[in-house]
């Protein structure tokens, strides 16, 4: 049976790189985000190029009807989602004591819950039929010590760390994705100055897909595309926390 995959967040960046990329691959796509006229418009485009099935749903993940709808697509079983990838996100702005609670609950939903919950949906079919693939945008960021972003970004690379244990015996391959900074849409989203980043540090969307379907095709449970990245991941990994948190606080 031909791949069909869903893609949260996938009217942007690196999610939209992800469906055009698995499109390319002749996979079918689920394509989720909120924006149904620019998820319209992508799926269109995705047709005409590549002439593989593209759905769309139109769903807020903070909503509980919207994240109910994306749950029961994953549940059923007639098209049945072969590769997940939870990439929808964002970033806030200001420190964790200014923001609202309510804002802070949020993002802990978007980077934390929803992907567990729609992982956990996903698992059941993929587990009965012995085959399936997640991918969990994480981020760098998660190696370090860094306000809640990476708080939660590392709780998904752990996740994804044992679940890529726990499950590959039974056909499933769990990957936490680990981008440095990637050009779309996230910091003009957020409102940051882009400046601020020097430029080596600035990956493109595109080569990122393209080593994490290589990671993902190879079993392995964490991606660090690029190798200037990998080099700063073992750094972070490695070196006393208070300098990797003292460095970390230099950049957003
Ligand atoms: N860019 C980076 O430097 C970077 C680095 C490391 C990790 N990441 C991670 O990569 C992932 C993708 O980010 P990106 O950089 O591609 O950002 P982006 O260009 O801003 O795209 C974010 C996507 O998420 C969707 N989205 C946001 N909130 C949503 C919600 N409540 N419900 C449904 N969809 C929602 C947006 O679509 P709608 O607005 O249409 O809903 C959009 O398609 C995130 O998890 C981020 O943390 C990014």
């Amino acid at each position: 049976m031909a791949d069909r995959v869903m893609i949260t967040g996938a009217t942007a960046g690196l999610g939209a790189e992800f469906a055009e990329q698995f499109a390319a691959r002749g996979a079918g796509v689920v394509l989720v985000a909120r924006n149904s006229s620019r998820l319209e418009e992508k799926a269109a485009a995705l047709r005409s190029r590549f002439g593989v099935p593209v759905e769309v749903l139109v769903a807020d993940l903070h909503d509980d009807d919207g994240l109910r709808r994306v749950l029961d697509r994953l549940r059923d079983d007639a098209e049945p989602v072969s590769t997940l990838v939870n990439n929808a996100g964002y970033g806030l702005a200001k420190s964790f004591e200014e923001n609202r609670l309510e804002d802070e609950l949020n993002h802990a939903a978007i980077h934390l819950t929803v992907p567990l919950a729609l992982s956990h949906a996903a698992l059941q079919g993929m587990l009965a039929r012995g085959s399936g693939r997640i991918i969990n945008v994480a981020s760098v960021a998660g190696f370090t010590p860094r306000g809640t972003y990476s708080a939660l970004k590392a709780a998904m690379i752990n996740f994804s760390r044992w679940a890529n244990f726990a499950y590959r015996k039974r056909g499933i391959t769990v990957m936490a994705l680990c981008p440095g900074f990637v050009h779309t849409e996230f910091h003009d989203r957020m409102g940051m100055d882009k400046a601020s980043v020097p430029p080596w540090m600035w990956l493109q969307a595109k080569d990122v897909v393209r080593e994490a379907l290589k990671d993902l095709a190879a079993g392995k449970a964490v991606s660090i595309p690029s190798k200037r990245y990998k080099v700063l991941a073992f750094v972070a990994r490695n070196a006393p926390s208070s300098l990797v948190a003292a460095l970390a606080s230099r950049g957003r």
